[in-house]
């Protein structure tokens, strides 16, 4: 009978989720199909019920439902757990378990520009969410220090202060990040910001980069933000969202089915389906 998968988030229409695993699930010949479920936050117990009884094999989560899906699983690993958000669900036997892939996501796809984390200096930009899966994740490699600038210097705080790993970090306002830029080996760009339709602009300037530093971004759409076009030209090393979205829904159909896929395929898939680049 054929395993039910999907994705529940508020809007979801967007997503490039359900084209990228279906095809996923053909490849292998894997009796399966994923759907997009757009769910509003008042009906999100029902719609893990639902699924749990309908015995699905899993399914992603994403916003905004990240974070309050938690207390309706059976159970969640320590990494989710510690970054307070979970965007994988795997139904083990009738339990639903909840992990995060982003974080592990957005560093295996760092490991082809960056193998070695260990010793690095690196700077956050934002607090939010996606920073938090980062920021947890980069902390188990051995960094030198991380630090973390935001707007709200006191969420940058507070994320460091919820981090269980041992790590040196401070938490900067975004000028002050703006003028200790060439300290860094790598930059994370985690905010909405540059983001359609506001695409002219970046949380800071990069006047101070050097092109020694490598720069990502977790936006894939547009391809090339304002911030990642400054920074190539300041000869900087540059990396897009997509490598993270590919990787965190690889990990997440390893979870289910227990094959590493080719992510070229996929980035091939998620690029075709942004229109070609
Ligand atoms: P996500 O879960 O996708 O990371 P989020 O939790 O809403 O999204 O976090 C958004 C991040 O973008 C935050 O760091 C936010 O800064 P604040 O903590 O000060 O709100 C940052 N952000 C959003 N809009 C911003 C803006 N116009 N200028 C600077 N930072 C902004």
């Amino acid at each position: 009978m054929k395993k039910l998968f999907a994705v529940l988030g508020n809007p979801i229409g967007h997503s490039m989720s359900p084209v990228m695993h279906n095809d996923l699930f053909s490849f292998f010949n894997i009796d399966a199909h994923y759907l997009p479920f757009q769910v509003q936050k008042e009906d999100l117990l029902d719609a893990v019920k639902g699924l749990k009884a309908l015995g699905a094999g899993g399914f992603n989560v994403t916003i905004p439902h990240k974070s309050n899906i938690i207390p309706f699983l059976d159970g969640v690993d320590e990494l989710a757990a510690s970054i307070g958000a979970v965007n994988t669900v795997v139904n083990e036997d009738g339990c639903l378990i909840g992990y995060n892939t982003d974080g592990p996501g957005f560093l295996k796809g760092l490991h082809a520009y960056l193998p070695v984390i260990k010793g690095k200096k690196v700077l956050v930009l934002g607090a939010g969410g996606a920073a938090r899966a980062i920021y947890f994740t980069l902390a188990k490699e051995e960094p030198q220090a991380v630090d973390i600038a935001n707007r709200t210097i006191e969420k940058a705080w507070s994320l460091i202060k919820d981090c269980p790993y041992s790590i040196s970090s401070s938490a900067l306002s975004l000028a002050e990040a703006e003028k200790k830029l060439a300290d860094y080996d790598l930059i994370i760009q985690t905010t909405m910001i540059g983001m359609s339709p506001k695409i002219a602009e970046q949380p800071i300037y990069l006047d101070n980069l050097s092109k020694q530093t490598m720069v990502c971004d977790i936006i894939y759409n547009p391809f090339e933000t304002q911030f990642l076009h400054d920074a190539s030209k300041k000869g900087a090393r540059i990396q897009n969202g997509l490598d993270m979205f590919v990787y965190q829904g690889a990990l997440a159909f390893e979870k289910w089915t227990g094959i590493f896929p080719d992510v070229e395929r996929m980035r091939e898939n998620v690029l075709g389906q942004l229109g070609g680049k």
